[in-house]
């Protein structure tokens, strides 16, 4: 990888790691940039948030905050990166820099004290200040105050873009004040104006250092040959996963291969029977691009880890890992998804539910990659996505339900439901929806169908909850979905 270059703060900056996996953060600390500080290494705490360049969803460019502690520095080659030193504005000689509006606003309003977590904060926050559909609430004339909710401000800031951010001192109160306080970007700030020039183009690159290789093939057809000459390379999107696995417990791989950017897997259209979602496509830029177009992964987005997390994670990642206690799988396999699988000999459909195989294991041969994700239209009306977990956002489920039901008349007609954290895979929970279909949505059909729920699956017990509590969480799980929704068929 001769001449990669990264540009930092605005300077075109060399980028020769020590190895294919040092990462962004560390790159940027020994470059001086001291800013972006390393609090947990696996993406739990953003004191590492900074903000890159990406593909816009409204505008050309969006800023995008990630976690710099979990990206290899080698696959920002060509892209631009904004840390907290480079959003204030440089003074004249002899004079102190100008902070930047976020910056002003953190300190009028007391948004830091031992200051650690600062910087991420600043970098969380900055990311939101820049979202083009911020304002989008406000008045004609500019007057705020309409779209304010509990985790929104009066300015259309939304609270979630802070959830990957922890802070142990100064409390989240006058954090909020400052975010809640920002303006719109002034016409001429110089980043607002960047979102209007095209984002920096993916750069195809190869670096290799003491025999391990990062790879970054230019092509679709490149990436499937490399995964046929070497089956032992891992395939990476947002490494949100493989990060925290080459931190924590120093897992190092001879060759990774790094596919969120490749055309084919960013695609996002909607068929006459189908919604296909690009594999590489980031859930936040699924999110934003659906807008509501398929609710019950509106109900998973909020709660699948923090905002920060979901600006690199990917679709294809999250169901490629295998987890049994993967967010996702739940949700995708109640809406019926089929998965697109592409080898060097083509492409095949394989249903979601005939995937998984065993503990993170799937169908998928080491030569093939996922290129898209496709649920089957029209969408069941009544959906719901009950993730248990010990805090609302951020965590880890003990288990997980999905539910996608047509109800007709008072009769389900159809039911489809997911479920993670019960088993070795995720799974159908088949015996349950077929103690559903046919039946009237009534509290008996629930009580008896519970009963069934609780029996699904083959939960353990571990660390994060019992086996009888995981299987009581999957009875009540049903019930919950009849109370919410009983007044909504009903009416
Ligand atoms: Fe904690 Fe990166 S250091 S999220
Ligand atoms: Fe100390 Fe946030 S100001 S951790």
């Amino acid at each position: 990888m001769v001449g990669a270059r990264i540009t930092v703060n605005g300077k075109e900056t060399p980028v020769a790691p020590d190895a294919p996996h040092t990462t962004v953060l560390d790159f940027l600390r020994e470059r001086g940039l001291t800013g972006t500080k390393e609090g947990c290494a696996e993406g739990e705490c953003g004191a590492c948030s900074v903000l890159v360049a990406r593909p816009g969803v409204n505008k050309p460019t969006d800023w995008v905050a990630i976690n710099a502690c979990l990206v290899p520095a080698v696959a920002l080659d060509g892209q631009e990166v904004v840390t907290s030193e480079g959003l204030a504005t440089p003074g004249a000689a002899g004079t102190p820099p100008a902070l930047h509006p976020v910056q002003q606003e953190m300190a009028d309003r007391g948004g830091s004290q031992c200051g650690y977590c600062t910087p991420g904060f600043i970098c969380s926050m900055a990311s939101e200040y820049y979202r083009p559909d911020r304002c989008a609430h406000e008045d004609a004339d500019g007057a705020a105050g309409h779209g304010a909710d509990a985790e929104h401000g009066p300015n259309g800031f939304d609270l979630h873009s802070l959830s990957g951010n922890l802070c142990r001192c100064t409390g989240y109160r006058p954090i909020r004040d400052a975010a809640y306080a920002l303006d719109r970007p002034a016409e001429d700030d110089p980043l607002a104006r960047r979102r209007e020039q095209s984002p920096p183009e993916p750069v195809a690159s190869e670096y290799t250092q003491g025999g391990r290789t990062f790879l970054r093939p230019a092509t679709l057809e490149g990436a499937l040959r490399t995964l046929r000459e070497r089956p032992e390379a891992v395939v990476v999107a947002g490494s949100t996963d493989h990060g925290v696995e080459v931190n924590i417990r120093s897992r190092r791989d001879n060759c990774v291969v790094a596919v969120d950017r490749l055309p084919e897997l960013r695609v996002l259209r909607a068929e006459s029977e189908y919604v296909e979602i690009g594999a590489a496509l980031t859930l936040t830029e699924i999110e934003r691009r659906l807008d509501g177009g398929v609710p019950l992964l509106d109900q998973l987005f909020p709660q699948f880890a923090s905002r920060l997390i979901r600006n690199s994670a990917t679709l294809g990642g999250n169901l490629g890992t295998g987890s049994p206690i993967g967010d996702s799988p739940p949700v995708l396999l109640a809406l019926e998804a089929s998965l697109v699988l592409a080898g060097a000999d083509g492409e095949r459909t394989v249903p979601l539910a005939d995937y998984f195989t065993g503990y993170r294991q799937s169908v998928r041969r080491p030569d093939e990659l996922i290129r898209a994700v496709r649920i089957p239209t029209p969408l069941s009306r009544t959906t719901a996505f009950h993730k248990i977990a010990k805090r609302r956002f951020d965590d880890i489920s003990s288990v997980a339900v999905a539910f996608a039901l047509d109800i007709e008349g008072g009769i389900v007609r159809k039911a489809r439901i997911g479920l993670g954290g019960v088993a070795a895979t995720p799974i159908r929970s088949l015996a349950t929806e077929a103690a559903l279909e046919g039946r009237p949505w009534s509290q008996e059909t629930v009580d008896e169908a519970a009963r069934v729920l609780r029996g699904e699956g083959t939960p353990m017990s571990d660390h994060r909850a019992s086996s009888l509590y995981r299987s009581a969480m999957l009875g009540t799980s049903l019930k919950k979905l009849y109370a919410q929704t009983t007044e909504a068929v009903s009416s």
